[in-house]
């Protein structure tokens, strides 16, 4: 199954100079609670810019799999130079949690069979949006609310 998650703001803003541009502790706690040790797909910049937030430590997760036509091999993650060819075979029984960022997420959206969306009622400034998606393709069967924050899970209609 292969999972999207990610926060936005009102206007589908994801990023800021490759940062995330807010901090909400409940949001950080739902994205661990999520993808600690989970197999997790990224691009290049949320990859770096994730390796910034956790300085030395290693990151949280079970196997890491960046999308990159840039970066050497390393013993931290698993290149994929051709992300659609991975998507298209990624077996359906295993779990897979796509990270972004923007570039990641518009050409993971077809694949996705949930997302995890947290939808922050505020407005920021930034340069990294969601890409466009249409919601009525799935059933929302999750939601909860906790002051601007909602948390969302929706699952892809049947054909
Ligand atoms: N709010 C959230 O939930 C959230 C989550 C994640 C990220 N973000 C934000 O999103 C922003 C980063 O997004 P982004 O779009 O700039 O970067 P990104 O998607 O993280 O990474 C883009 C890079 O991925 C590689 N790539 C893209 N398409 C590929 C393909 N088809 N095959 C192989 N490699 C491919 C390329 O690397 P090469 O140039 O090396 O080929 C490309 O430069 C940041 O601001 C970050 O903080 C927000």
């Amino acid at each position: 199954m292969i999972k999207l998650i990610w926060a936005m703001d009102k206007n589908n803003l994801i990023g800021k100079e490759n940062k995330i541009p807010w901090h909400y502790k409940k949001d950080l706690q739902y994205f661990k609670n999520h993808t600690q040790n989970q197999d997790v797909l990224m691009g290049k910049n949320t990859y770096l810019s994730l390796k910034t937030y956790y300085k030395d430590r290693p990151l949280p997760f079970k196997k890491i799999y960046v999308a990159s036509n840039t970066l050497n091999d390393n013993n931290e993650y698993v290149l994929v130079k051709d992300l659609t060819n991975f998507l298209q075979n990624y077996p359906k029984e295993k779990d897979l949690f796509v990270c972004g960022g923007s570039m990641i997420y518009e050409k993971a959206l077809e694949y996705a069979d949930y997302l995890y969306v947290t939808k922050i009622n505020e407005e920021y400034d930034g340069d990294a949006y969601f890409p466009y998606y249409d919601e009525n393709n799935y059933n929302l069967i999750k939601q909860n609310d906790i002051d601007v924050l909602s948390f969302c899970v929706y699952e892809r209609k049947k054909k």
